[in-house]
């Protein structure tokens, strides 16, 4: 029985809906020992810490801080056939720089109950929440603390500066309500916004406001159908954007055996939502849209006329015939937007058709009108690092004033995960900073950290950081300055 079938037994009102369902357990998937998210630059690897490192070209000595990525990194896979991507064990990987040098990097899974047991570890402080005692997603620096965060259930957990695991909490709050791998900060006021949803309920999310000191500051109950998938949201200045598409929680998924609950939809209405951050459900105003999936957003913002702008990476379809992962051959564009209050309707046009996904820019414009956008091509069949498919392995920087793009590539049998941007704290322009992603071999012999000058990406590496250890391909990456840091 998997994990999510185990704390589903205790939950009485699942259980009934499960014995309904019970007629759909006819057709079980086939064992096959075999699975790409397993494998290659996906394999799990054992904690580790290194010092010393060879580095090539300067390292900025503005960056004083934790280069920090997420991803799943199973301790226990029982079948293969039946293991998804997305619910590995999360393991961080940090890379500690400071004055122009690299001094250590450490991989450590987040210290759940789920884990620590495993591991015969002494339990963390606080309980799990949610339907399953995961948590592999994101990594980010809020109130002064270091969170891994994870959608459909679990709380936060925090880490410490050395990547320790200190507890579950939702941030410097003791409310236990599910949060969000992808909220968004508002750099004036330092608050995350967040549209939220727990798995087990299936007709309800939640829009949260946690406060620049960690404590939460509004929540907001808002009406759905199927238990869709939020994996994302977005935010303009006054408005949350809520993706509701045709993801949806599965039972026929679970009673097949599967490890993940979700599976493409097609009797749900995909539409966007746009929620006044001061308003409650009723206020918001719903945009029906083709059927597609966005797993990531990049900006959003609002035009003079109320209007909203929002860039993603848009995916025709997904989760359609895989349990394994987003591998099923998708057609993934970078597209924006245009949310139109007067005719209710979204026009969308195409800034780039080349597969692509992990959009980032710089965040301190996050909600407002802005220039660049940084994404990473993917492989075929929709997955940075298919073997295959290693030659489309490029970052790109989209400018979207003049429509130009450029891009990096990161050499022969190297992949990059997603590449974020850490502005330069001595300059102001909004591509005045640098580019930084764990770079992968593909026969898994070892890892680099590569540094770009964001103004021209087509230069030579600013700095190349070598890794003697394997780090998977994973899912989010994040900066973390040691001055925003408590425990210095
Ligand atoms: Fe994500």
């Amino acid at each position: 029985m998997s994990s999510f079938m185990n704390n589903l037994a205790n939950n009485r009102l699942a259980m009934g809906t499960l014995n309904f369902f019970a007629e759909l357990a006819k057709k079980r998937i086939p064992y096959v020992d075999d699975n790409p998210f397993l494998k290659g630059p996906f394999a799990p690897v054992a904690e580790s810490v290194h010092h010393d490192f060879n580095v090539i070209g300067t390292i900025p000595r503005q960056l004083d801080g934790l280069f920090l990525r997420m991803g799943p990194n199973p301790l226990e896979v029982k079948n293969p056939t039946l293991y998804n991507w997305f619910i590995g064990d999360g393991m961080v990987h940090g890379l500690r720089l400071k004055d122009g040098q690299a001094l250590w990097c450490k991989s450590r899974y987040v210290g759940t109950h789920q884990v620590h047991d495993k591991l015969k570890r002494p339990r963390i402080e606080g309980n799990p929440r949610g339907v399953a005692d995961i948590t592999n997603t994101n990594i980010i620096g809020h109130a002064g603390k270091i969170w891994t965060i994870v959608e459909a259930g679990p709380l936060p957990v925090e880490m410490d500066a050395e990547l320790n695991s200190v507890r579950y909490r939702l941030f410097n709050d003791d409310e236990k309500f599910a949060f969000s791998a992808h909220p968004h900060k508002d750099h004036e006021t330092g608050e995350l916004h967040a549209i939220c949803y727990d798995a087990l309920v299936m007709n309800q999310i939640h829009y949260h406001v946690i406060d620049q000191n960690g404590k939460l500051k509004n929540r907001v109950s808002i009406p759905v159908q199927h238990g869709p998938m939020m994996h994302d949201c977005n935010m303009t200045a006054s408005k949350m954007v809520i993706f509701d598409l045709p993801i949806t929680f599965s039972i026929s998924n679970i009673m097949r055996g599967a490890d993940f609950p979700y599976q493409w939809n097609e009797k749900h209405q995909a539409r966007i939502g746009l929620l006044p951050k001061n308003g409650n459900a009723e206020d918001i105003r719903w945009f029906k849209v083709d059927p597609c999936f966005i797993f990531h957003s990049c900006n959003a913002y609002d035009l003079e006329n109320g209007d909203v702008i929002l860039d993603a990476a848009v995916h025709d379809e997904t989760f359609k015939n895989t349990i394994q992962g987003p591998s099923d051959g998708q057609v993934v564009r970078f597209e924006r937007w245009h949310l139109q209050y007067a005719t209710g309707e979204i026009k969308r046009t195409v800034i780039s058709a080349t597969p692509q996904e992990f959009p980032r820019f710089d965040e301190r414009l996050a909600g407002k009108p802005y220039r660049y956008a940084y994404t990473i091509t993917l492989g075929e069949e929709g997955i940075p690092g298919n073997p295959t498919d290693i030659q489309a392995n490029y970052l790109l920087k989209h400018d979207l004033e003049s429509n130009e793009t450029t891009q990096h590539f990161y050499g022969e049998g190297y992949v990059t995960g997603e590449v974020i941007f850490i502005p330069n704290s001595d300059a102001h322009g909004e591509d005045e900073g640098w580019l930084i992603s764990y770079v992968h071999s593909i026969d898994c012999k070892n890892s680099k950290v590569v540094i770009l000058n964001a103004k021209d990406i087509t230069q030579e590496p600013v700095a190349i950081i070598e890794l003697p250890t394997h780090i998977p391909l994973g899912f989010h990456s994040n900066w973390v300055n040691q001055a925003d840091l408590d425990v210095k």
